[in-house]
């Protein structure tokens, strides 16, 4: 744990207020009484199989009815065995069979101002469209495709297109650098890539095909790139690779049989960072993600027909794979989707779509709402917000001042707020109040969900005390969880089952509070979080290292206001004397390297790192340092006394 962060936890300590539900919230909701939450959550707990058996009969589509709800064969999970299902049906052709086609699916809107809006019917033409379109392209069951691609309506599109023909995607975030992606290529060996021309961002076009070329000339698997005409900005095309989506499925029918998918078949792949430095493939399957990604959306948003949900994250995480493709269109929500910024053209852009559409239900990040602060209330106060029911967060922990802005200006005063944990591993929602149920706690994240075990444990595994806080581990198994890393399953064991048996390690740190709520305290490791997205320090010094005149490289978090975490990264030189003209090389190196979300904010170059005597770099230390504070901590490590007060000196001049 950092200093820095035990900062932030000195202050949610004293955190006694409380928010009940009001009546009228109370009154209308699915789970409308603590006692309710009670009785659902020891009843899923008590008997964890026939509480999903019961959740997967009643809430999934089967084409043929599975005959085991669990395998658990630690650490490797298969629930629901034997059945067969296709989560794109389960996303639209239900909702259609049941007659609600004519739903509105999206309300999509551009960064320039364009707008469309799309039914359940004709999101479902698109996908079989498109899905026919893959299949000329040779693409079969099982194969991978990599999508790098703006926040349009073809985005889900694709994904729900590839999920129909048992085609494994892999979202690749519109911001990462042709590195990155060729990097994501090659693990996953995908074979088909596809992207739009560009994408619009703060008015500017992001030339995507321009990135992905470069990507392709590393990616030799990749065969074929559909290319989307988004920002008509003449993409150069490469004959027989690449194809224009709207050329590709022009005299495609709209109807695709959806593929017969086993429960424990491949849905995605999504990439995260981990301490190594090589982007991990987190493997998500069929029956159990989808089942978990409805259900929780159903609970936590308090989701009815009524309801107009605006996720505002990207489909490139995945909080856009859970709360705005799988989890709601399940549940065959209406939605807003959103292109660009939130300061384009003016920093009320979210305000003005959630008056225009009367979005009722709004799920952002901690770092987008510290921005919003910093940009005044006179932004929000031009709008009228009446519409919004609800609020949630996720990302990271939303500090107590942060979370009393969102719930006094953007809330009104009478929206509950869902402060979300979860994580790409997990598939979807873990904790979280019940909106209707449970009294929120500014900075908690408060209960877990139903069928849902966490327990912080010391060193020794055994449970903490209350306020102690431990590793935040889960105790069983949950259809959502993670099914590998893809082609890695040592790694898979090591990193998540090794320091805990029989547990599912989080990699974060948490408390139980004399109510039982959790309180998330950050990270065990040193993974960097900027705006909600998880960098790590290896990923960004071997973007440094591989800069001529650097030798070596620390990257560390410091508090930032807005990003949450800002980057400082400690560099000692080959053979050169440091310069200005340096750092902005290496800033952009980064860029290049990594993408803009990885470019440090701070660089500092030393003569010497602080190590332990094994070599290992003392980041706790440097984290200090970079946030202005003594670097006074355990010291007993340390190789050379001498680094730390030559450090501070550097910080000095
Ligand atoms: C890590 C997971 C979950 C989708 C977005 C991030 C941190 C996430 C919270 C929260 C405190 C949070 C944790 C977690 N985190 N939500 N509500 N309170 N911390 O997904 O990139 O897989 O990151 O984000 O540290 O382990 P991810």
């Amino acid at each position: 744990m950092s200093d820095q962060s035990s900062g932030q936890i000195a202050n949610v300590l004293n955190e006694t207020r409380r928010f009940p539900p009001s009546d009228a919230f109370r009154q209308n909701a699915l789970i409308s009484s603590f006692a309710d939450y009670e009785r659902l959550y020891h009843e899923s707990v008590s008997d964890i199989e026939g509480f999903w058996q019961r959740e997967a009969r009643e809430h999934l589509h089967w084409f043929t009815p599975f005959d085991k709800t669990l395998e658990w064969d630690v650490p490797y999970a298969k629930w629901f065995l034997g059945g067969t299902t296709n989560v794109s049906y389960n996303c639209l052709d239900a909702h259609i069979h049941a007659g609600r086609g004519d739903r509105v699916a999206f309300f999509w809107e551009g960064e320039p101002g364009d707008r469309r809006v799309l039914t359940y019917r004709q999101v479902y033409d698109e996908v079989c469209k498109f899905a026919n379109g893959l299949k000329k392209l040779g693409i079969r069951k099982g194969d991978r495709v990599s999508i790098y691609m703006p926040m349009v309506p073809e985005l889900p599109i694709a994904m729900l297109a590839c999920a129909r023909i048992g085609a494994i995607h892999s979202v690749v975030f519109g911001g990462f650098s042709a590195e990155a992606i060729s990097d994501r290529n090659n693990d996953a060996q995908a074979s088909l890539v596809i992207t739009a021309d560009g994408g619009w961002r703060r008015g500017k076009d992001l030339k995507l095909k321009e990135t992905v070329d470069e990507a392709l000339k590393k990616s030799p698997t990749v065969k074929h790139c559909v290319v989307l005409n988004r920002t008509n900005n003449n993409a150069p095309m490469q004959c027989g690779r690449d194809h224009w989506w709207h050329e590709l499925v022009a005299n495609e029918a709209t109807e695709c049989a959806p593929e017969v998918m086993d429960s424990e078949d491949t849905l995605f792949i999504l990439y995260t960072s981990g301490s190594t430095g090589k982007p991990k493939g987190i493997r998500h399957t069929t029956a159990g993600y989808n089942l978990y990604a409805k259900r929780t959306f159903q609970w936590v948003f308090d989701h009815k027909e009524s309801d107009i949900f605006w996720c505002t994250a990207d489909c490139g995480w995945i909080t856009g794979h859970s709360y705005i493709v799988y989890g709601p269109m399940s549940a065959g929500a209406t939605q807003v989707l959103y292109e660009g910024a939130p300061n384009w053209p003016a920093e009320d852009r979210f305000w003005e779509i959630i008056e225009r559409y009367k979005v009722t239900i709004l799920y952002t990040a901690p770092t987008a709402i510290r921005a919003f602060i910093k940009w005044g209330d006179e932004h929000v106060e031009k709008h009228d917000l009446s519409s919004l029911r609800l609020l949630g967060s996720v990302g990271e922990g939303i500090n107590p001042e942060a979370w009393m802005w969102y719930y006094e200006k953007i809330g009104g005063g009478r929206c509950p707020i869902v402060d979300t944990w979860w994580q790409t591993e997990t598939g979807g929602i873990m904790m979280s109040p019940l909106p209707g149920a449970v009294d929120c706690k500014p900075g908690s994240c408060t209960r877990p969900l139903p069928g849902i075990v966490p327990v912080a444990l010391d060193d020794h595994h055994r449970e903490v005390g209350e306020q102690q806080g431990g590793m935040l581990c889960i105790a069983k198994p949950w259809p959502g969880m993670l099914r590998g890393i893809w082609g890695d399953d040592a790694r898979y064991v090591e990193q998540y089952w090794k320091r805990v048996p029989n547990h599912y390690l989080t990699g974060d740190n948490a408390r139980k509070d004399e109510d039982g709520y959790y309180w998330i305290m950050g990270r065990i490791d040193d993974v960097i979080n900027v705006s909600g997205h998880r960098l790590s320090t290896i990923e960004v010094e071997s973007a440094l290292v591989s800069h001529p005149a650097v030798a070596e490289a620390a990257a560390v978090g410091r508090p930032d206001e807005i990003k949450g975490q800002a980057i400082a990264v400690f560099v000692t030189l080959r053979n050169q004397e440091p310069n200005e003209s340096l750092k902005d090389a290496l800033k952009k190196h980064v860029r290049k390297e990594i993408g803009a979300l990885a470019v440090p904010d701070d660089i500092r170059f030393t003569a010497v790192l602080p190590k332990t005597r094994s070599g290992k770099i003392m980041r706790r230390l440097l984290r200090d340092i970079a946030a202005g504070k003594e670097g006074t901590g355990d010291t007993s490590t340390l190789e050379d006394f001498s680094v730390l007060a030559k450090l501070r000196g550097d910080e000095e001049s």
